[in-house]
């Protein structure tokens, strides 16, 4: 996967950009509030159908400006294609691949393939669940479009069993009435997706082992596996008939708990990953650094669970990580995308090995 080519309308401060990028690595230049995030975050729109930052898209749309656009091409292993979203404020956005017109950007998730890595993710040890849910949530959407939709409608499904929730102590009736529908309709999702989460941690956490081990020198086994809120084994998971009844047991078993809380307090929104170093709890235990390095080892297992499911490598899009790392996490680092395309954002690039320098000035790239 190369990404080859953006060009750029009004998105954040970037009035009109046109930027060519080497297979290898590229390196963005510049000082704070130039742009690098800004088109770091242009390029994983088309990847992600959404902004890393911010749900709310009017912000992506230059200020004052009536709309913005992101044309991407890039390569797969089969030929170049384009990706171009357009978004106006108060019009659904227009979508297209290969000139063809696409109905929603969930279509076009998985067409171009990223591992978007911030400094924000050097903290997924520590940081809560939701961090970690969101981490797996990235990775299997550009994987499994059914994994993406399954995800959608959980949400939606979730948002209505709340809602009844929370109405339940006006309108117990209606709660009593629908609440065994919602219930197994969340439990349907829920199991497919706890199944494609265990599943991929299963293949991650031997890469994570590996570049724990290269990165660290440490003796010390880290194991990342998945910890679901209905407190099955994690191979218990792979049994979806078997999943969806315990979910939905426990979704029809609490109803007064649930009540009581206002919120639905069992299903994968609710779920986490443990991680561990020689079994013990790396959130509780593991050192600082031992824990940069485990966040860092995730990030390259997505990178290389990515290649070995797709048969190609996703391109790396890292934004201001290396002024957050010492010098020996630095220099594996560099070794690990030397034979890659990845796409950095500094202030600083000395310690960077090679690659192609862009400077960033105000929206403008030279
Ligand atoms: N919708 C928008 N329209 C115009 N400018 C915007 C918009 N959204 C953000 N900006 C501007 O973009 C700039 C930030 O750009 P960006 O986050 O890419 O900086 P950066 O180069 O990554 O800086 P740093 O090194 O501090 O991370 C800010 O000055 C901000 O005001
Ligand atoms: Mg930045």
């Amino acid at each position: 996967m190369e990404c080859n080519k953006i060009k750029i309308r009004n998105f954040r401060n970037i009035e009109e950009a046109e930027i060519e990028f080497d297979g290898g690595v590229n390196i963005l230049v510049g000082d704070n509030a130039q742009g690098k995030t800004n088109l770091l975050e242009a390029i994983s729109f088309t990847a992600l159908g959404k902004s890393f930052r911010t749900s709310h898209e009017e912000e992506l749309i230059r200020f004052g400006a009536e709309f913005a656009e992101v044309s991407l091409d890039f390569t797969d292993s089969v030929r170049r294609q384009n990706i171009t979203v357009r978004m106006m404020p108060g019009h659904r956005r227009r979508i297209e691949q290969n000139k063809v017109k696409v109905g929603r950007l969930s279509d076009i998730v998985g067409a171009f393939r990223t591992v978007l890595f911030c400094p924000e993710h050097l903290s997924l040890i520590k940081e809560g669940p939701g961090e970690r849910r969101n981490y797996l949530d990235i990775a299997l959407s550009q994987l499994y479009p059914v994994y993406l939709k399954s995800l959608q409608r959980y949400n939606q499904i979730l948002k209505n069993r709340n809602k009844l929730i929370r109405n339940a102590e006006d309108d117990r009736r209606t709660f009593n009435e629908t609440v065994e529908f919602w219930s197994s309709q969340l439990a349907a999702e829920a199991a497919v997706i706890a199944r494609y989460r265990v599943q991929y941690l299963d293949r991650a956490s031997e890469h994570i082992k590996a570049c724990f081990a290269e990165m660290t020198g440490d003796r010390e086994v880290p194991k990342a596996v998945y910890a679901g809120s209905s407190h099955g084994e994690p191979e218990s998971y792979l049994d979806v008939n078997a999943t969806e009844k315990i979910y939905f047991d426990l979704l029809m078993k609490n109803h007064d708990r649930e009540i009581g809380a206002g919120t639905t307090l069992w299903g994968i929104h609710k779920d986490d990953i443990e991680i561990t170093v020689n079994d013990r709890s790396a959130r509780a235990f593991a050192s600082q650094g031992q824990q940069r390095s485990l966040a860092l080892a995730m990030k390259l297992a997505e990178g290389e669970v990515c290649a070995a499911i797709t048969g190609e490598r996703p391109v790396f899009l890292f934004d201001d990580v290396f002024s957050e790392l010492d010098s020996t996490r630095r220099a594996y680092l560099s070794g690990k995308i030397k034979d890659r395309q990845v796409i950095i954002t500094t202030c600083e690039p000395s310690g960077i090995a090679g690659g192609k320098l862009i400077q960033v000035q105000n929206g403008r790239y030279f």
